[in-house]
């Protein structure tokens, strides 16, 4: 893999920078984070420093037509200028459909930004003449959207493999974090919470070999409590998990991982009920964790020299419900461990605690991809940086 730093910028002109400009935004299209915009800076900088001229490359949400104005870029870019500080030039769907970015005139250190990558068909197809149509324009490709590269899409895994390619600074640290924790011999703790365990069951399953503690929690660990024939109510369950929770308990052990649920948590009535206690009803739901949780927490970090956080503790979007998420954000950012921290909710939870960035060892941009990175899995957008 090269790095930027290294490369000679005499003959080269034309930069793709492939950002993660899939930022969190509310009802009104107001962008409620800007991590990912901040971490892509340091990167557009230095190209921009260089005096190239730059193509911003991005996707946004999921679109399921080719244009939908409900993730276009042309209703953020105004908060994008802001945010980054830059003056940027938008490229429109149509633009480039008529003549591809190869007819685009740009003076000297424009920064240009294409319209949602999604947008274009072959982008998820990962095809290699849409990959061409972008990268022929171009001397560099430099991948900055660590948190995309778990997508076997063309901005991801095909493009940077048709033209001289680097990651960017927060790619290369985002790697770099992840494998030194990933080779550490130390003990670790992996703190897993959000609502799914389909989603999260390969994760789970490696951490058993990795981990010598595995805590659950959030809506995820009410498959947990019902498979220990815990009665959960109304609470947010996802049906047929029982064969992956199985198979998480026998993996953890034949590794020797202990696997951690709350101890206590709090039900839609504001109620704080010890697991024991619960009532035998079926008109309540758990939406959080509370304090004897957080006294468990509080000891399984102290005795781990690492640990690994990705998920909320509960219902984090709604304020009665954040605690249990802020409380452990406070909890980890004062503990001597050294924490890494993964995906958007959690992110969130970061910030909802006003705890900074600065007290973790590192606050990774990515959700799917970190959890796949930890799965020490190939992700598409490192295997092809790798290819250059
Ligand atoms: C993310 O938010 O995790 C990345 O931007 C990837 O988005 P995706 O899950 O829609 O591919
Ligand atoms: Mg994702």
């Amino acid at each position: 893999m090269k790095s930027l730093k290294n490369l000679n910028f005499e003959k080269i002109q034309n930069v793709g920078i492939r950002v993660d400009f899939n930022v969190p935004i509310n009802k009104n299209f107001r962008i409620t984070d800007k991590t990912r915009l901040d971490r892509s800076k340091e990167t557009i900088d230095f190209i921009k420093n260089k005096q190239c001229n730059i193509f911003l490359i991005s996707h946004f949400g999921r679109p399921k037509e080719n244009f939908d104005e409900k993730y276009s870029f042309s209703k953020l870019i105004d908060q994008f200028e802001d945010m980054l500080e830059l003056k940027l030039n938008f490229i429109s769907y149509d633009s480039f459909l008529d003549s591809g970015l190869n007819e685009i005139d740009v003076d000297k250190s424009t920064i240009s930004l294409l319209e949602n990558i999604r947008f274009f068909e072959g982008e998820i197809k990962n095809d290699l003449k849409f990959s061409k149509s972008i990268t022929d324009k171009l001397d560099l490709y430099v991948n900055e959207a660590f948190s995309a590269s778990h997508r076997f899409h063309s901005s991801v895994n095909q493009m940077a493999k048709n033209i001289l390619s680097a990651p960017g600074f927060n790619f290369e640290r985002e790697i770099l974090a992840i494998n030194n924790i990933k080779k550490s011999p130390k003990k670790k703790l992996a703190i897993i919470g959000g609502s799914k365990v389909s989603t999260k069951i390969k994760t789970l399953l490696s951490l058993t070999s990795s981990c010598s503690d595995i805590f659950i929690g959030g809506a995820m660990a009410n498959n947990f409590f019902k498979y220990n024939s815990i009665n959960v109510s109304n609470s947010l369950i996802e049906e047929g998990t029982e064969s992956m929770i199985e198979m998480i308990y026998n993996s953890a052990k034949s590794t020797n991982c202990k696997i951690h649920l709350p101890s206590d948590v709090i039900l839609d009535s504001n109620e704080n009920k010890l697991i024991d206690e619960l009532p035998t009803s079926s008109d309540f739901k758990i939406l959080d964790i509370s304090v004897s949780s957080h006294a468990v927490l509080e000891k399984l970090i102290g005795n781990s020299d690492i640990v690994l956080w990705n998920g909320p503790m509960g219902m984090i979007e709604d304020n009665k419900y954040s605690k249990g998420s802020v409380n452990l954000a406070h909890l980890l950012a004062k503990s001597q461990a050294d924490v890494v921290i993964g995906g958007g909710d959690t992110i969130l939870a970061i910030n909802m605690a006003e705890e900074k960035f600065e007290n973790f060892y590192f606050v990774s941009t990515a959700g799917g991809a970190f959890l796949e990175a930890l799965e020490n899995k190939d992700l598409p957008g490192i295997q092809a940086l790798m290819a250059d």
